[in-house]
């Protein structure tokens, strides 16, 4: 069974993803890193030179890839890929779909610092926009199979609930 790890930029996605597949010895797949590689650009060049509209599609071509790729991979999906297309059946097809829940404050204090390579959130030319953002996605995430708060838990915590909820399903059809 697959794990797939969802949410808002920042969350937190692939930093959970990497940890989590060295505690259980699953491979651990990045969506941004291999769009990256079978680009060959960065997101940010992508972003620039091709637009969001066609890293929308190819963000959707390599979803459908993946459905027929064997299962048992952790994999971190990019903060808008949830949110576009028929994206979010097939990520639920795909596996286990876990939302990592953080307070948009949270998040927005940590992409003010952290912010490179997120075209996205650059664009955003008030702090309004980025809300707006982030209500109209969370609708989406909160259809994943699992959702956990990380507001109040540590990475630990966090990782423990994620491996948790990974040992209730993997035997589940
Ligand atoms: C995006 C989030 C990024 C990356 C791309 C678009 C978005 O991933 O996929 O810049 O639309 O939210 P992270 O969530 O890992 O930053």
């Amino acid at each position: 069974m697959n794990i797939i790890l969802l949410g808002y930029m920042g969350c937190g996605k692939t930093f959970y993803a990497r940890k989590l597949s060295t505690i259980i010895n699953l491979p651990f797949i990045d969506f941004d890193t291999l769009i990256e590689q079978r680009e060959k650009k960065s997101i940010n060049k992508i972003f620039h030179e091709n637009g969001e509209s066609y890293f929308r599609e190819i963000e959707n071509n390599n979803l459908s890839q993946l459905l027929n790729q064997n299962n048992n991979f952790i994999f971190a999906t990019g903060g808008g890929t949830p949110c576009f297309f028929n994206n979010l059946d097939l990520l639920n097809e795909l596996g286990l779909t876990i939302y990592l829940k953080k307070k948009p404050k949270k998040l927005y204090n940590f992409l003010i610092k952290n912010n490179y390579n997120r075209p996205i959130f650059n664009s955003f030319k008030t702090i309004e926009d980025f809300f707006n953002n982030f209500n109209y996605r969370e609708k989406f995430y909160l259809k994943s199979k699992v959702i956990i708060d990380c507001d109040n838990s540590s990475n630990i915590q966090i990782l423990t609930k994620i491996n948790n909820h990974y040992n209730e399903n993997r035997f589940k059809k």
